[in-house]
């Protein structure tokens, strides 16, 4: 094994039968600018994607709205046939334009949809797909109902949730089997906390959007600063440490469309926090949290 290998992150069992590694990668960021489009590096693209599963990252995040459908195919042009890899796609936000993201939670939309991602990604099953927004025009039961069809049907294996409430994970629970939850959460978003510690005593596979984000604590001269120079690495690095540390059902899946970020990311790995470096982060992290 190479000395850069995401297993050093440990293991979670998606739905209880998938294992990841659990440090993976959100696919979000190899479109256009505004999540619209083709990349502007296609090359540099594929080659990102494809050194994936040589640094051991076998969980990939992706949804049918990054591009739309440009993410999905860039994944099954760079690594279909998926040898060991899990790979998660979403529905339920329609595109009109970069940067515009709109819910659409009507059943038929949502089936047709997860039919597409089969097709853009070239399965017969898809291993994880997460309700991207439950949409407020629609009864959230007429959703839920949807996605257990699916599950039926074994068009897709496990499904998940996306920005959601403990509530709304309660509801969903009581028709179909929630494997897997992804809501915005890094060292200075703690606005799940609450989220995190229930799918942490449910075993549900918590996944942090934007886990690299750090805010005013990246500042020179900061904690996290010295932090980061103390272990001779970059703040980024030190705040997705401290995520993956935060509990054992923590999956980030930092984005990045380019080699030399993708094998930094990964190197944060190598990186082992002391107990005393995550409490003295985690009181700094919810400082910057509680005055913003
Ligand atoms: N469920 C949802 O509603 C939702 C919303 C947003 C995102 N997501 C998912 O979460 C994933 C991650 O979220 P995110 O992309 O917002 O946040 P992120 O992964 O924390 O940050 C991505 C940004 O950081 C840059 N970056 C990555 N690695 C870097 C490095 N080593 N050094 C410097 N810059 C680096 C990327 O640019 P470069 O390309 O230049 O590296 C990109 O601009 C997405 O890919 C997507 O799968 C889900």
């Amino acid at each position: 094994m190479s000395d850069l290998n995401a297993s050093k992150s440990g293991t979670f069992k998606i739905g209880g039968d998938l294992t990841v590694n659990r440090l993976g990668f959100g696919a979000m960021r190899i479109t256009g600018r505004g999540i619209w489009g083709d990349p502007a590096d296609h090359a540099e693209t594929i080659r990102t994607l494809k050194r994936l599963p040589e640094l051991g990252v076998n969980f990939i995040d992706t949804a049918d709205s990054y591009g739309p459908d440009v993410s999905e195919r860039l994944i099954k042009e760079a690594l279909h046939p998926y040898a060991k890899l899990v790979i998660a796609t979403k529905a339920g936000l329609t595109r009109s334009g970069p940067d515009i993201w709109a819910p659409l939670g009507r059943p038929e939309y949502l089936i047709q949809q997860a039919h597409k991602s089969l097709r853009n990604l070239g399965v017969e099953q898809i291993d994880l797909w997460q309700l991207h927004r439950i949409d407020p025009k629609v009864p959230a039961k007429e959703q839920f109902d949807a996605v257990k069809s699916l599950l039926d049907a074994k068009i897709i294996r496990h499904a998940g949730l996306s920005e959601v409430s403990v509530a709304d994970i309660e509801a969903a629970s009581k028709v179909f089997k929630v494997a897997t939850v992804q809501n915005r959460y890094n060292l200075v978003d703690r606005t799940s906390e609450d989220v995190l510690d229930y799918c942490e005593k449910h075993n549900i596979g918590f996944i942090p959007w934007f886990p690299l984000a750090a805010g005013d604590l990246a500042k020179p001269g900061s904690l996290l600063d010295t932090i980061a120079k103390r272990h001779n690495a970059a703040p980024s690095q030190i705040a997705l440490d401290w995520v993956l540390k935060r509990s054992p059902v923590m999956l980030p899946i930092p984005g990045t469309s380019k080699v030399k970020h993708l094998e930094e990311n990964v190197a944060a790995v190598n990186i082992t926090l002391s107990d005393e470096e995550f409490k003295a982060l985690d009181n700094e992290g919810k400082k910057v949290f509680k005055a913003a």
